[in-house]
């Protein structure tokens, strides 16, 4: 497998450019750190008789090339950090840092190109479009960062064949198995190189088999590329073969002795 890593980040000195070319790159000296760092993060979400928080003082810490788990019951704030984590969504307060970078200082579209350019998500349903082929879903990623298409193509079906699809790009969704449809969302989340992917309960809706042969492809890819990896789950089993257990419990994140 070829593990050439993307590009570095794009955070333009100017206003954030729309440009696909060649991005600047992060901020010399840094890099010796921990590769994401969450600190006193809370969310609060609605307000006055509505207003619920979600996190409460979330500490994390992820080191270059390691592989988490985040496990908790449902409801304690996975999927609200998981957002976070992926600059889906913004804490109340408190500090984010990719790198050593502040990424709650970006702006939206700094925080959009980190997203596309450092950071990979999968979701537990799936999410990929209907109708469309696993070869051009698996493109998306590199149609946003205006790749020319023979190179998209030819990335998409490297991220395919790593995911052990390469037999199946001009396939629908329709036409794939639940394991199968997850496998070409991981190609979609890996065809950037992204530094670190974010799982949320990427194995929840699939059965025994097949969430077994997603995360063994998400060990490979984590030995073979030395991407980071956040995954949540509900599976003990799964969570104890990884570097570490974080344990969310009424919006506060432990980190587990293993
Ligand atoms: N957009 C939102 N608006 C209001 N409350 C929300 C929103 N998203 C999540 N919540 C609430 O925040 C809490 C944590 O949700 P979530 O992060 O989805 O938990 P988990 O992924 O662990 O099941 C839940 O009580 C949920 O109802
Ligand atoms: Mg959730």
């Amino acid at each position: 497998m070829n593990a050439t890593p993307s590009p570095p980040a794009p955070f333009p000195a100017g206003e954030g450019s729309q440009s696909p070319s060649p991005p600047a790159p992060l901020p010399a000296g840094v890099g010796s750190e921990a590769l994401i760092e969450l600190r006193e993060v809370t969310k609060v979400y609605g307000q006055g008789p509505a207003e619920f928080q979600a996190l409460r003082g979330v500490n994390l810490r992820i080191d270059p090339g390691e592989f988490v788990a985040i496990m908790g019951p449902s409801g304690s704030g996975k999927s609200t950090a998981m957002n976070i984590l992926g600059c889906l969504d913004s804490p109340t307060s408190g500090a984010y840092l990719f790198r050593g970078l502040h990424v709650e200082r970006l702006s939206r579209n700094q925080r959009a190109l980190l997203r596309r350019y450092y950071l990979g998500f999968v979701f537990q349903g799936f999410n990929l479009l209907a109708r469309t082929t696993a070869l051009e879903n698996v493109e998306l990623p590199l149609l946003y960062r205006g790749e020319p298409r023979a190179a998209r193509h030819a990335r998409a079906r490297e991220a395919l064949d790593a995911v052990g699809l390469g037999q199946w790009e001009q396939h629908t969704p329709a036409e794939l198995s639940g394991g199968q449809q997850q496998r070409v969302a991981i190609a979609r989340a890996i065809v950037t190189h992204p530094t670190i992917l974010l799982a949320d309960e990427p194995t929840g809706n699939l059965d025994r088999h097949s969430a077994e042969q997603v995360f063994e492809l998400m060990l490979e890819l984590n030995r073979d590329l030395g991407t980071s990896f956040v995954v949540v789950t509900h599976d003990s089993g799964l969570a104890a073969r990884m570097d570490a257990v974080w344990r969310l419990a009424d919006g506060v994140l432990v980190k587990e002795s293993c």
